[in-house]
């Protein structure tokens, strides 16, 4: 499991010196956030004070995490830096690719029978380059990293949206895509662009029904879902240290949820008891050392609104338990007044499902709650309106929670219990009650509830709220029921109340657990052997991209000149094409099949230049590779916008396009481009997109002068024989235009590490 306790010292022993000297530069009292990223500057100490929301800043975490889906493609980019280990610390977890079905025994052997080829490359891999593996069943990867590896202070990035629940543990731990991670675990700086910085102030305490869930149901209402798009969102207060660790983290894990880069709060008692109590004394030992740096400094917490971009204040003793939903988890919705409103929205009023767990609401806390009404239910001879599913985070909790009897007081319900996954939260839920798509509701303390999320249906009412409210609702069966007030009517037929839940923070016998689920991987894995079969459908390793040949690129034809908003969704797209994720030839298949043809206004329909006729994307493209024939992608404005997610950019680099020429691009996506060895170009007059036909052919006339600001010639060929001329720019440095030389950044980083 071995968490790094020498790295972590590390990082505590410059903290004293970086946070003083950032102070200086910075000119003001620090908040933690600020704290943390002005110590994990890839240049050491801070030299000047960056401008939020401006300025693009390279930082160099402590460590990495990835889950199963999105480890596939970054583990495959690694193997090509030609590294001997990652460097710095990092795991794999094995959590998206396994169904709940029937329950854990049975789900957890079928996911093993089918993803196996996945799960036995993502540990080979893991054991050849020092990366510590959690197999299926294992647990949740972001309760597993706040069970063993988050530290007060630290800074992490993980390949999954929610890895921003190590915030619980005051952390600034942020998601990011596969290309970010493989940057640093082949030891490159990770760049963000400087957060801006919201505060929210908690004050009073939580008390009867109301959550930690509750904050974050409540923050969601008030900055809806874009409202924390490029902030850290910091909390601190008497409220904030009066909660626990682990309802930190959910309220840290749900800051996704309204955009924010990530949330964290600062190093207190609750952080000390979780750390102690999961085996981490030593770390709680050094964070207490320097717990003065692992805090906003007491200047900023007394007068935030000057010194944070936006002050929310929330009073913990008013607070009232909310439900967030449906469809989205912003809206929210005191349970009060959950009756009125889902009658006059028409929203479905049974309640078929209770679901308990994810990443989000699976700590030993929250299923001791959940469980205080369960228990309620059977001892007043209450009868649950509708199942229960339960998913624990961990093997860790399962183990414990069995241990202690809270599994069987759920199984007294007939809930069942799947595997230590994410399940339902992901979509991996074969649901038998529902198999059409008709209209029904279903309450979860999940943190997302788009449409179809949950079970594929589109119908599906889903509802957010802590684990002791779904609990109480789905043992009513009713959206309209609020335990403060309503009755229930037992088997004897009487009528009940639930009274107020109960919870432990941590076990009184501590945690417990026979076999974690952790392998960890050899201290020299040179001889280790990837495992992937020659005919995998899933899975393929990469080959290195080839160098540019230093000339200029001519007779390249359009493939197809995007119209209005081209995504990184439109260029690569999800859903049923995630299965080949892992295997790049396959999952080409997608490349811009979503996207527009502006002279068609078909998706998926282009013309193939050669022949004349008119094709899918990719099978028009895959025939000029064919023939050798080089060409180019015009998008409009954003281009690229929406995700990290790097098979945008590989997807048209393998099949063979070598320029994407844009109006504007979304800037991760165009670094992408880059990194992949792709030429990416933004019209100097945009309105040049206009003179663009479908059978034209481009050349770059002075390509073979590329040059950092210097403009690229752009001689366009119309089919009646007439040509325009018109400049292209770009954003390429020195070292990027060393990756396009290159073939890719990867190619060049493993020339670097053979010389
Ligand atoms: Fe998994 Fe859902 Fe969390 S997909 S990582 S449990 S958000």
């Amino acid at each position: 499991m071995a968490y790094d306790i020498d790295m972590i010292k590390k990082v505590y022993d410059q903290m004293a010196d970086r946070v003083t000297k950032a102070r200086e530069v910075v000119g003001k009292p620090l908040t933690l956030a600020e704290k943390i990223l002005y110590s994990h500057l890839w240049d050491g100490e801070a030299t000047k004070a960056y401008e939020r929301a401006k300025d693009y800043v390279e930082f160099s975490p402590d460590r990495i995490a990835c889950q199963d889906a999105t480890a596939q493609m970054a583990l495959l980019q690694f193997m090509q830096a030609g590294k001997k280990k990652v460097a710095v610390p990092t795991t794999v977890h094995c959590d998206h690719l396994i169904q709940a079905k029937m329950g854990a025994a049975i789900d957890l052997q079928s996911a093993n029978k089918s993803s196996s080829e996945v799960f036995d490359f993502l540990e080979s891999v893991s054991n050849k380059y020092g990366i510590g593996f959690w197999k299926p069943g294992a647990g949740i990867i972001h309760q597993v990293v706040l069970e063993n590896y988050a530290f007060p202070g630290g800074m992490m990035i993980g390949t999954d949206s929610h890895t921003v629940n190590a915030g619980g543990l005051g952390m600034v731990a942020i998601g990011v895509g596969g290309a970010d991670a493989v940057d640093v675990m082949a030891g490159m700086p990770w760049e963000l662009k400087f957060p801006k910085l919201i505060g929210v102030k908690l004050t009073g305490k939580l008390s009867g029904w109301t959550a930690p869930k509750d904050v974050i149901l409540k923050v969601a209402g008030i900055l809806t879902v874009k409202g924390g798009t490029g902030a850290i969102i910091e909390y601190f207060g008497e409220g904030a240290r009066s909660m626990s660790c682990t309802g930190k983290g959910t309220i840290c894990n749900m800051g996704a949820e309204v955009g924010a880069t990530t949330s964290t709060f600062g190093y207190d008692e609750s952080m000390e008891r979780y750390l102690k109590a999961t085996n981490r004394e030593d770390v709680a030992e050094a964070a207490n050392v320097v717990k003065e740096h692992l805090t906003g400094d007491d200047e900023v917490y007394a007068n935030p609104e000057q010194y944070f971009d936006e002050v929310i204040e929330i009073n913990l003793s008013e607070l009232k338990p909310h439900l967030n939903g449906p469809f989205t988890p912003d809206l929210a919705t005191p349970i009060s007044e959950m009756g009125e409103k889902a009658k006059e929205n028409d929203w479905p009023i049974n309640v078929d499902w209770g679901l308990i767990g994810s990443c989000t609401n699976s700590s030993y806390e929250d299923l001791t709650r959940a469980a205080s009404i369960a228990k309620q239910a059977v001892d007043k001879k209450i009868k649950s309106k509708s199942d229960f599913g339960i998913n624990p985070g961990s093997e860790q909790i399962r183990y414990t929670a069995e241990r202690d009897g809270l599994l069987q007081i759920f199984e007294d319900l007939d809930a069942t219990v799947f595997t230590n996954a994410c399940g339902p939260c992901i979509g991996q839920w074969d649901r038998s009650d529902r198999k059409g798509e008709e209209k029904n509701t279903i309450v979860h303390s999940f943190n997302r509830n788009f449409s179809k999320r949950a079970d594929g249906n589109p119908n599906t009412h889903a509802f957010v709220g802590s684990p002791e409210m779904v609990a109480a609702i789905a043992i009513s069966g009713r959206l309209d029921f609020d335990p403060t007030r309503d009755k229930l009517i037992n088997e004897d037929g009487e009528e009940v109340m639930l009274d107020e839940p109960q919870g432990i923070e941590l076990p009184t016998k501590g945690f417990a657990v026979e076999d974690a689920g952790y392998i960890a991987p050899k201290e020299d894995g040179s001889s280790v052997e990837v495992k992937v079969a020659e005919d995998s459908e899933r899975l393929q390793l990469l080959t290195p991209f080839e160098p540019w040949d230093g000339k200029n690129l001519t007779g390249a034809k359009l493939l197809i000149k995007a119209w209005g908003k081209c995504t990184t969704d439109h260029i690569s797209m999800a859903g049923p094409w995630l299965r080949y994720r892992g295997h790049l030839d396959n999952i080409s298949n997608n490349c811009l099949i979503g996207a527009v043809n502006a002279y068609n206004k078909k998706t998926n329909f282009v013309k193939n230049q050669l022949t004349g006729e008119y094709d899918g994307v990719p099978a028009v493209q895959r025939e000029y590779k064919k023939e050798g024939v080089p060409t180019v992608v015009v998008g409009d404005h954003n281009y690229g916008e929406g995700s990290s997610r790097e098979h945008a950019a590989m997807e048209p680099r393998h099949l063979g396009v070598k320029v994407v020429l844009v109006k504007s691009f979304a800037r991760i996506h165009e670094t992408n481009l880059k990194k992949q060895g792709m030429l990416a170009l933004t019209f100097v007059n945009e309105n040049d997109y206009d003179l663009i036909q479908e059978d034209d052919t481009f050349n770059f006339v002075d390509l073979a002068e590329f040059a950092p600001d210097k403009e690229i010639t752009i001689e366009i060929v119309h089919a009646d024989g007439s040509k325009d001329t018109i400049k292209a720019e770009h954003t390429y440095n020195l070292p990027q235009i060393e990756w396009y030389k290159h073939g890719s950044a990867l190619n060049l980083i493993k020339k670097e590490n053979a010389a």
